[in-house]
């Protein structure tokens, strides 16, 4: 369906060339000065350059042209050469019931589908998920969301962590812990065990205190560095290890990205991409691109025009061990050869920035990927205490995912039974609802590559620019519903029409709806759910003015009180899809 930009567009395209205009000064926008008019057009200003002619002449020329004009209600032109622009109520009315009969309210799905692959979560095998990975997932989901809808062939690939140093700080560890496993022991020929010899628990206690150890011994550091080696050979008893500490650690990472409705298409890994590194190195060495650089092996890609350094990109080191690049590399050699992707996003911090303009560049330069395919680096920015410095736990350590997630339900969960009398079980049940729509509406509600102040008060506001707020106007609005449909009527509203509105809250609110197809194109070609945050927000405001000036089930006209129903469930519904894309939902109440 045409959105109301393009339908108005249209009508001022023909009145500016009836006019003796060019249709490429027709362009219709949201107005900036909602209080004069609701849309506006400022081609006349541009088109007097062009014709030598005063604006406000061009302006009145083109506003003759459309005074009979069924679809506005008023259009004027005003000094110096403004076109100020209101829809009629009758047109909007139209307009609203055609997009509220369509499940997805006007927006059309991709005609020609990409093929799209979403790099995200990254979180890193056998070490904790922390507030880093956050958004990764928070977004990366969303993101991931957005484009499916649009309808394009979306991978979603969390891109574990499998395969770098740290799976030879923990066999070291291990080692020194428990030297008679089987896997130490050289002469065993046997199967390996199938349970693993440690817990998630034991896991994550032995990570952090390998890597004490290995910055502070240099002999411990050199024999993890030797293990992930041996490892990455494919030394059997080390591969069987390294299973056990995948399958244990994925479990719970699942468990976890479960409780933030985060879910991937794939579980790749770093270790994935392993097998194909071999003949990458070899390509890039025929190709000539690979040269020496202090015992390593490079390739330069630095450009002409750059105006800063941009160092060479190490794909193997000197003891032929592989790199966070190397790897990088060979998964695009693999994603190209498995889904040929017309695009691929990366989620990562903005940190890695450097990383990734390397790989890209030596991805493109070799032809590991071909010119036409999209490789986006969305980096973020960090998640900051109110402090201002990188977010921690109150002693000053590494917040864990979990612990943030159940702060946040508790304040959540404490707002619910200050206000209400439902039970402690509800009310339990709700907070983690909502407590979710605080935690990733306060993160994409922001631009991504921004840093972003993580304030649990505000986060957790029903009030104000919050998730809560939104999942608030969505719960009264179900109230509203219900208390309709137990008075008596038909909860199928699908057959009713919107009226034409009667007062300016009711049209504003209608006008609101209308956007929906032209916000979730752009959220989806600018990658940014703060677009869809923004427009519930908006959405919301407005519903909530019109729910003040009018008295909707009190309304005594039945008509009208439907098409009151009516519009509010169309509220509703939109609502619900936008925060479904956002990667959260709505309790009943709240
Ligand atoms: N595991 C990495 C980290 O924790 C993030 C991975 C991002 N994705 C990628 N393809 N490099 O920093």
């Amino acid at each position: 369906m045409k959105s109301l930009l393009k339908l108005m567009t249209e009508q001022l395209v023909e009145s500016f060339e009836k006019c003796g205009y060019d249709a490429s000064f027709a362009k219709v926008k949201v107005s900036d000065r909602p209080d004069l008019c609701e849309y506006q057009c400022n081609g006349a200003m541009a088109a007097a350059k062009q014709y030598k002619k005063a604006p406000i002449m061009i302006a009145n020329d083109v506003v003759d042209t459309l005074k009979d004009n069924d679809m506005f209600k008023d259009v004027n032109a005003v000094m110096p050469g403004f076109i100020n622009i209101n829809l009629s109520e009758n047109f909007v009315a139209d307009y609203i019931n055609k997009i509220s009969s369509d499940e997805r309210f006007g927006y059309e799905s991709e005609k020609n589908p990409k093929t799209i692959i979403i790099d995200y979560g990254g979180a890193n095998v056998a070490k904790p998920l922390h507030v880093g990975h956050l958004r990764s997932a928070v977004i990366g989901e969303s993101i991931k969301r957005i484009l499916k809808y649009a309808g394009n062939n979306v991978v979603g690939d969390v891109h574990l962590g499998d395969w770098g140093l740290q799976m030879g700080l923990i066999i070291t560890e291990l080692k020194e812990r428990q030297p008679e496993l089987v896997y130490f022991d050289d002469s065993y020929t046997g199967e390996y065990p199938a349970e693993p010899p440690f817990t998630i628990s034991e896991l994550e206690e032995i990570y952090p205190c390998a890597n004490a150890k290995s910055k502070e011994d240099d002999s411990f550091k050199e024999r993890a560095h030797a293990a992930t080696l041996k490892l990455q050979q494919g030394y059997a008893p080390y591969r069987a290890l390294w299973k056990h500490i995948l399958g244990v650690s994925i479990e719970d990472l699942k468990k976890n990205y479960g409780n933030l409705n985060v879910s991937f298409d794939l579980w790749k890994g770093e270790s994935d991409a392993d097998p194909y590194i071999p003949d990458m190195i070899e390509d890039l060495k025929t190709q000539g691109l690979l040269h020496e650089s202090q015992g390593a092996m490079v390739v330069d890609v630095m450009e002409d025009t750059d105006t800063k350094e941009i160092p060479p990109c190490i794909v193997q080191k000197s003891d032929g061990a592989a790199l966070y690049a190397t790897s990088d590399l060979a998964t695009l050699v693999q994603r190209k050869q498995d889904y040929n992707p017309d695009m691929v996003v990366y989620l990562a911090d903005k940190r890695q920035e450097m990383h990734f303009t390397q790989v890209f560049r030596v991805a493109k330069k070799s032809g590991i990927i071909d010119e036409e395919t999209k490789l986006i680096f969305n980096g973020f920015g960090t998640m900051n205490g109110k402090d201002g410095k990188p977010f921690k736990t109150r002693d000053g350590g590494v917040m864990r995912l979990e612990n943030l997630i159940s702060d946040i339900n508790e304040a959540v969960f404490s707002k619910i039974m200050e206000n209400r009398s439902v039970s402690e079980e509800e009310a339990r049940n709700t907070s983690e609802i909502v407590g979710l729509s605080a935690l990733k509406y306060g993160d994409l509600s922001n631009q991504a590559s921004k840093d972003y102040v993580f304030d649990i008060d505000r986060f957790t506001s029903f009030e104000g620019n919050t998730g809560p707020y939104i999942l608030y106007t969505i719960v009264r609005i179900k109230s509203i519903l219900s208390k309709y449909v137990e008075s008596g009527n038909n909860s199928d509203t699908d057959k009713i029409s919107i009226l034409p509105a009667s007062g300016q809250s009711e049209k504003e609110l209608m006008l609101q709806l209308c956007r929906y197809q032209e916000v979730m194109r752009t959220a989806a070609e600018e990658l940014a759910p703060q677009k869809i945050c923004a427009y519930i927000y908006d959405v919301s405001d407005s519903f909530n003015k019109f729910y003040h000036d009018t008295k909707i089930l009190a309304e005594e006209d039945e008509l009208k009180k439907a098409g009151y129903i009516r519009l509010i469930d169309v509220t509703k519904k939109v609502l619900e899809s936008c925060i479904n894309l956002l990667g959260f939902e709505a309790p009943d109440r709240m």
